[in-house]
């Protein structure tokens, strides 16, 4: 009967002890190291993303959000920078969690790795010198030479016209920079991209023309098969559209609310 107790006693002071383990546990988790989200971007990409000059700080629209977003998952934002097609071998070696960067969802990219929902419209336009009058649409573009970034939308529209030279660069700056010196007749990219930079000073010298072309959607990518982590940035894109959020910081970078 002695034994008993002695025994029940010790269960007793076992449970105990489970309970405030947890306590224990807690501790262990606020002292852990913060989970931190490993974000790359391709910052030649204004007002999307782009670094500060004469400092490494990358800031843009993209970059406000990919920072709302983590913390409202409780993360901490880590930003690393590096080549547009990089991005997506990237995020399938493990190297980073998540790409930010403008990144248009198409089939093809759907197939490689996992894309958020939309938080952007956007459309490629074409740029050209600001004294060009032949070119007036893409159709002018057939057998021209064309520069437009690396594993990009424009590229692949690039590629598409008829007897084009295309020159895929790294950074858009090089882009801008070969129609400037004039050694292409072209640039496709993003209609808000080439807005901010002929806004940014770039009228001096180049100009749109034609219309933007149809639709395309920014999406945030993950890791193929990396669905949890998805469905998190789903949910806190979707909290920061509902609670304000989203639309102040578009506001910071396009000057006006979304309709
Ligand atoms: N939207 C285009 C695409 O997905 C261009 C994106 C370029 N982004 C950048 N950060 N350089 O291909």
């Amino acid at each position: 009967m002695k034994k008993l107790l002695v025994f029940m006693m010790a269960a007793l002071m076992l449970v105990a002890l489970a309970v405030t383990g947890c306590g224990g546990e807690e501790k262990k988790a606020a002292e852990a190291p913060e989970k931190v989200l490993r974000v790359a971007t391709e910052p030649t990409f204004a007002p999307f993303e782009f670094q500060e000059e004469g400092s490494d700080k990358l800031s843009g629209f993209d970059m406000d959000l990919i920072r709302a977003i983590g913390a409202k998952m409780g993360y901490k934002v880590e930003i690393a920078n590096m080549g547009f097609d990089a991005l997506i071998p990237a995020l399938n070696t493990g190297n980073i969690d998540v790409a930010i960067a403008g990144m248009s969802i198409t089939d093809e990219r759907k197939q490689a790795v996992g894309m958020s929902d939309p938080y952007y419209t956007s459309g490629l336009i074409v740029m050209v010198q600001k004294d060009n009058n032949d070119i007036k649409s893409i159709e002018d573009l057939k057998g021209k030479r064309i520069a437009a970034q690396i594993g990009t939308t424009g590229a692949a529209k690039a590629h598409s016209v008829e007897g084009a030279v295309v020159t895929e660069f790294n950074t858009n700056t090089e882009s801008a920079m070969e129609l400037t010196n004039g050694g292409v007749d072209a640039v496709i990219n993003d209609s808000p991209v080439i807005g901010y930079y002929l806004a940014q000073g770039g009228s001096e010298v180049a100009k749109t023309v034609g219309d933007v072309m149809e639709a395309e959607q920014y999406g945030i990518a993950v890791k193929k098969d990396n669905t949890k982590l998805l469905e998190d940035i789903n949910k806190a894109l979707a909290e920061l559209k509902k609670d304000g959020e989203y639309d102040k910081i578009y506001k910071t970078w396009f000057g006006e609310v979304k309709k």
